[in-house]
């Protein structure tokens, strides 16, 4: 008699190579993005540089940027980090805080190759003195006092239509009056906007009002992590560069951390 276990293993060998991701897994998202962080730390790439393409492209807060002169380039002590990883379009977001030499809340999307090997995008929001409500430490012990635990149970992960549901509905808030009921708002929810705690999170969110729709939006989606992040124009209110990361716990939109220049 032939298991199951055989079946599927049979099957999952026969549909992989159509998938065209095979190797974009979780592990190998979250590698890249380990490479990125000690990038980061040592201010140099590194190890990051063999998994580059070589025509990568490097973007820091919404403009096409040299790396060698960007953020990237500064070595910087990393107090925290956090990836989230999306083996469906193959990219990784990380939130990195550091305090010293120079205070920066970072937040960086890679984009890879659709087999996982490569990266084709260094995308980062990063944030430093003078951006929005900006106190790294404060933001730091706010970020690091949350639960961002993985959603063991598949069944209370929420789905990636979910996710890409609340993110847009709470983006959409700005300019669409009627977006703020369609937010899965939470019950407590909590906003980390640069060094502002906003809870529960609904305080000051708007009902329309605002002209132009926050653009450009690039999604890194994770249930398995509860999270979506959104890197984008918030054009809404004057364009800047701007990530926006949700946390979604039973269905219920639990954490927000902004990062906005
Ligand atoms: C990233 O954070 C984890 C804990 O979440 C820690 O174990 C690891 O050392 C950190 N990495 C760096 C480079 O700081
Ligand atoms: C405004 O938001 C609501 C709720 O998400 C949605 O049904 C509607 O289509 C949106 N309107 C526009 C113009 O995008």
């Amino acid at each position: 008699m032939v298991s199951n276990k055989a079946v599927l293993a049979f099957l999952t060998t026969l549909s992989l190579p159509s998938l065209g991701a095979a190797d974009c897994s979780r592990a190998v998202l979250v590698s890249a993005a380990e490479s990125y962080i000690a990038a980061q730390a040592n201010g140099a790439l590194g190890d990051l540089a063999k998994l580059l393409t070589s025509d990568y492209k490097y973007r820091e807060n919404n403009k096409a940027a040299d790396v060698k002169t960007g953020v990237l380039a500064t070595a910087l002590q990393i107090a925290h980090n956090k990836t989230t990883a999306d083996t469906v379009a193959c990219a990784s977001y990380t939130e990195l805080i550091a305090t010293t030499p120079k205070p920066y809340v970072i937040g960086t999307q890679l984009r890879h190759t659709a087999d996982g090997a490569q990266v084709t995008l260094i995308d980062t929001i990063a944030a430093t003195t003078g951006s929005l409500s900006f106190n790294a430490a404060q933001t730091l012990a706010y970020i690091e006092a949350e639960d961002w635990s993985p959603i063991t149970d598949a069944a209370q992960q929420p789905s990636r239509a979910l996710l890409q549901q609340t993110a847009d509905a709470y983006l959409d808030m700005w300019t669409n009056a009627s977006a703020y009921d369609a937010v899965p708002w939470g019950t407590p929810c909590e906003r980390i906007e640069g060094s502002a705690r906003n809870s529960p999170c609904t305080v000051g969110a708007p009902r329309g009002g605002f002209t132009n729709r926050i653009s450009d939006r690039r999604y890194v989606i994770d249930p398995e992590m509860g999270s979506i992040d959104v890197l984008c124009n918030f054009a809404a209110v004057g364009g800047v560069a701007d990530s926006h990361e949700f946390r979604l716990e039973k269905g219920k939109l639990r954490y927000v951390h902004t990062i906005t220049l």
